[in-house]
C-alpha cells in the first residue's frame, strides 16, 4: 500500500526535532484528522540554511513532512515556497490517494514557516 519511499521516511525521519533559535515557525493543523504538524526553519541570505518538524500525526505525514525538509534544505525562499504537496507525494513515489489530505500538513505548516520569517523580518513601513 506505501512505497518503500514512504516506509523509509516513516520509520527513519529526517530533519525531526526542533531549533531554539529558529527564523521562522509554522504550525499547521489537520482539519480532516485534527493532526498537527510544526515546522522551524533558520535563513541565512534568503536561504534555508536549516529545517525540522515535528509531527504529531500519521505514518504519511510523518513521512511527507521528512521528505519535505529534504527537499526545501538549501533553497531560496521563493523556490521552497514553489514546493507543492503534489511534489512531496511525488518524491515519496506516490501516496494512496486516502493519504494524500496527509501530505497537506508539510506544504502548509512549511508556507506559514516562510510566511512567519518574513513577517518578522518586513522592513520598516
Ligand atoms: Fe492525519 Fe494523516 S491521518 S495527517
Amino acid at each position: 500500500m506505501y512505497s518503500e519511499k514512504v516506509m523509509d521516511h516513516f520509520q527513519h525521519p529526517r530533519n525531526v526535532g526542533q531549533l531554539p533559535d529558529a527564523d521562522g515557525i509554522g504550525e499547521m493543523g489537520n482539519p480532516v484528522c485534527g493532526d498537527i504538524m510544526k515546522l522551524y526553519i533558520k535563513v541565512r541570505d534568503d536561504r534555508i540554511q536549516d529545517v525540522k518538524f515535528q509531527t504529531f500525526g500519521c505514518g504519511a505525514a510523518i513521512a511527507t513532512s521528512s521528505m519535505m525538509t529534504e527537499l526545501v534544505m538549501g533553497k531560496t525562499l521563493d523556490e521552497a515556497e514553489r514546493v507543492t504537496r503534489k511534489n512531496v507525494a511525488e518524491a515519496l513515489d506516490g501516496l494512496p490517494p486516502n493519504k494524500m489530505h496527509c501530505s497537506n500538513l508539510a506544504a502548509d505548516a512549511l508556507h506559514k514557516a516562510i510566511e512567519d520569517y518574513r513577517t518578522k523580518n518586513a522592513p520598516p513601513a
